[in-house]
């Protein structure tokens, strides 16, 4: 069931999306190489509790950290650690807070240091793709519309698009209805309506679509062992339009503001 939102509670929405917007923020202004994603983590954790919020990963069905880290070969839900990050990696930050009730969660695929080409070319059509998604969702189209323009624009690239984890309504929970595929054929699902909340969060593979879970029952890889890219925005349908609730700025001025690129 989906739970639609009003405006007074999509402010709200916005506020805690704007928590991990500037929690992710915080993270750009330090990771690197020599970083370990324990740290950012640690980062994170006592960003979140300063603005009177809390992580909204963190016991998440036992999940046991406020950040996924995914490093490389690593989709989504990577556990932070104490390998240090190097020159050349890429790792997929998803962060949530709760504010006042209601989940942000967003993600944002780092490069560190100077990456390969092709994983470059990876993030930017990943990100892209994002944007794309989040055109597509106008009401009066339906949910699978997103999930079509997200596939076909990365397909054209060549790339593995992952079906097994989905974007998600957010809520007062993190994973509410509807699921929101980053693939499928068009006008299937729900139709979109004003005051549909969604995070969307296309996970794409450089190489081929199939992924594998670690031990840990948490992480997910891609089975060739090629890189994965991943980019989360919370979006509300307001006046028939996507409205994008959290924000890539404030990260992208700390990587700016050091010198780094920005695709
Ligand atoms: N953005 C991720 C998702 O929607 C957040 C996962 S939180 C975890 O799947 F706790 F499940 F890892
Ligand atoms: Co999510």
């Amino acid at each position: 069931m989906i739970y639609y939102k009003t405006p007074a509670e999509i402010e709200k929405m916005r506020l805690a999306a704007l928590v991990v917007s500037r929690t992710l923020a915080e993270i750009a202004k330090i990771i690197g190489p020599g970083v370990t994603t324990k740290e950012l983590d640690t980062l994170a954790e006592d960003y979140i509790l300063s603005q009177n919020a809390v992580p909204g990963f963190k016991g998440y069905m036992g999940y046991p950290a406020t950040l996924c880290t995914s490093v490389n070969e690593q989709v989504v839900h990577g556990i932070p650690n104490d390998v240090k990050l190097k020159e050349g990696d890429v790792v997929s930050i998803d962060c949530g807070a709760v504010l006042d009730g209601f989940h942000g969660d967003h993600a944002y695929s780092f490069m560190i240091g100077e990456v390969k080409p092709e994983v470059k070319e990876l993030l930017r059509v990943t990100k892209k793709s994002l944007y794309i998604g989040i055109e597509a969702s106008r009401a009066g189209q339906r949910i699978s519309d997103i999930g079509y323009a997200i596939q076909t624009y990365t397909e054209k690239h060549g790339y593995g698009v992952v079906r097994e984890l989905t974007g998600h309504g957010l809520g007062r929970n993190l994973h509410e209805d509807p699921s929101v595929p980053n693939y499928g054929r068009r006008g299937r699902g729900k139709m979109i309506r004003n005051g549909l909340v969604i995070a969307i969060e296309p996970m794409i593979n450089l190489g081929k679509k199939e992924v594998g879970q670690l031990d840990d029952g948490w992480t997910i890889v891609t089975k060739d062992g090629l890189a994965s890219a991943h980019f989360e925005h919370d979006i509300a349908i307001v006046d028939k339009k996507p409205v994008i609730l959290s924000t890539f700025d404030y990260l992208e001025d700390a990587l700016r503001e050091r010198g780094l690129e920005i695709l």
